[in-house]
């Protein structure tokens, strides 16, 4: 098979970020993207949050911001994908440039702000998915935000779970992006408490299907407020936590690109370990009770095993896909299967957290 991503990706490279962006939107939208698709294989197969996955890799939040392709993602071999995030009302977010590659790093700093759509035309795009009833739709979470001038951030997710809860298979509540002036104090214990009760009550109000509810964290947090978080979670009964978005420190990074003095979140190479530092933390105070997905510098099955290895259930990758191309997932999914198979596991759920045994 040509592989069409060997021919457009140095034509995706020579434009800018944003543009290749909204091209290769434009591309999943049209059908007329390179697709990759995954053998399926029951070894990948895995549950989480009461769901059947059929295999545990999704794509992160970030990617498909308005809830425009998800199916097309889908069919690209993800065994789910996490629209937003998306916030109440439309808004454009930081001006341009915003966006910017670090191919020498294998990394990317965005400072997008939260563009978005809002969410009443996600709300209908995914609702028409889900009425298709012709095909079993895939696992499409939600990813909640909320906006720059918001009097009212925790009113902001209870709005984001009303609106978007009925056609999410899960819902998440970001606190933890660093392009929203305030919003990772919202990560702070107090401040939590609040909105994980109130998008709890919001969602166990939904007439119908109740998605689970994830908190999606920085990478970025003290020993304190990790621990704050884990109880937090446990003691609420929320249903998994995300580990972890982009991060701001850039001492321990050692970034060789020009563009690595840019403000905005750090994620793809040099994340991968910090963030699985704070995946395995959280795998240990949550005593492994509580799911995780882990996220951050994903970019082959060595990595994805560490991950579900240092505790992760399922792993979200962006970074790394605009770099390899589709058929990375699923040059992932085979090795990761290849991986559980040379250490003797009959299933991937008996690997998650084998670090800590
Ligand atoms: C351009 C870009 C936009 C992003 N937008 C969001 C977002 O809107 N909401 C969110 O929760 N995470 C967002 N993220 C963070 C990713 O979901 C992910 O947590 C992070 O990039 C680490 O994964 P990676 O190293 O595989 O990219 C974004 C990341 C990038 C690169």
């Amino acid at each position: 098979m040509i592989d069409l991503y060997c021919l457009a990706g140095p034509v995706f490279r020579f434009l800018g970020p944003e543009t290749a962006h909204g091209l290769a939107i434009k591309a999943l939208k049209m059908g007329i993207a390179p697709t990759c698709p995954v053998v399926p294989d029951d070894i990948l197969k895995t549950r989480a949050f009461g769901m059947e996955f059929p295999n545990p890799l999704g794509l992160a939040a970030g990617f498909d911001k308005d809830a425009e392709v998800a199916d097309a993602l889908l069919a690209q071999g993800f065994g789910f994908v996490e629209v937003g995030s998306i916030t109440p009302e439309p808004q454009s977010g930081n001006p341009r440039p915003r966006l910017f590659r670090l191919s020498e790093d294998g990394a990317i700093i965005n400072r997008m702000g939260f563009n978005s759509r809002g969410q009443r035309s996600a709300a209908m795009r995914l609702e028409t998915r889900l009425k298709d009833a012709a095909r079993s739709p895939g696992i499409v979470g939600v990813n909640l935000g909320v906006n720059k001038n918001s009097p009212d951030p925790a009113m902001d997710y209870v709005r984001g779970v009303r609106t978007l809860g009925p056609f999410a298979g899960y819902l998440v509540i970001n606190v933890s992006s660093p392009n929203t002036p305030g919003l990772r104090a919202l990560q702070s214990r107090d401040r939590l408490e609040e909105i994980l009760s109130l998008a709890i009550d919001a969602r166990d109000e939904l007439v119908g299907r109740r998605p689970p509810l994830l908190l999606k964290i920085s990478p970025d947090l003290g020993e304190e407020d990790k621990k704050d978080i884990a109880d937090i979670s446990l003691a609420l009964g929320i249903d998994g936590l995300i580990a972890t978005n982009t991060t701001i420190d850039r001492d321990s990074a050692q970034l060789r690109a020009a563009a690595k003095d840019e403000r905005g979140g750090l994620s793809g190479k040099p994340l991968l370990a910090p963030s699985t530092r704070v995946l395995a933390d959280m795998y240990k105070l949550t005593q492994g009770r509580l799911p995780l997905i882990g996220v951050g510098g994903v970019a082959s099955g060595e990595d994805a095993y560490a991950k579900i290895r240092a505790g992760a259930s399922l792993v979200q990758l962006y970074t790394a896909l605009i770099y390899h191309g589709p058929g990375l997932v699923r040059r992932i999914c085979r090795d990761l299967a290849a991986r559980l198979r040379a250490d003797g596991f009959k299933r991937l759920g008996e690997a998650v957290g084998a670090d800590h045994r």
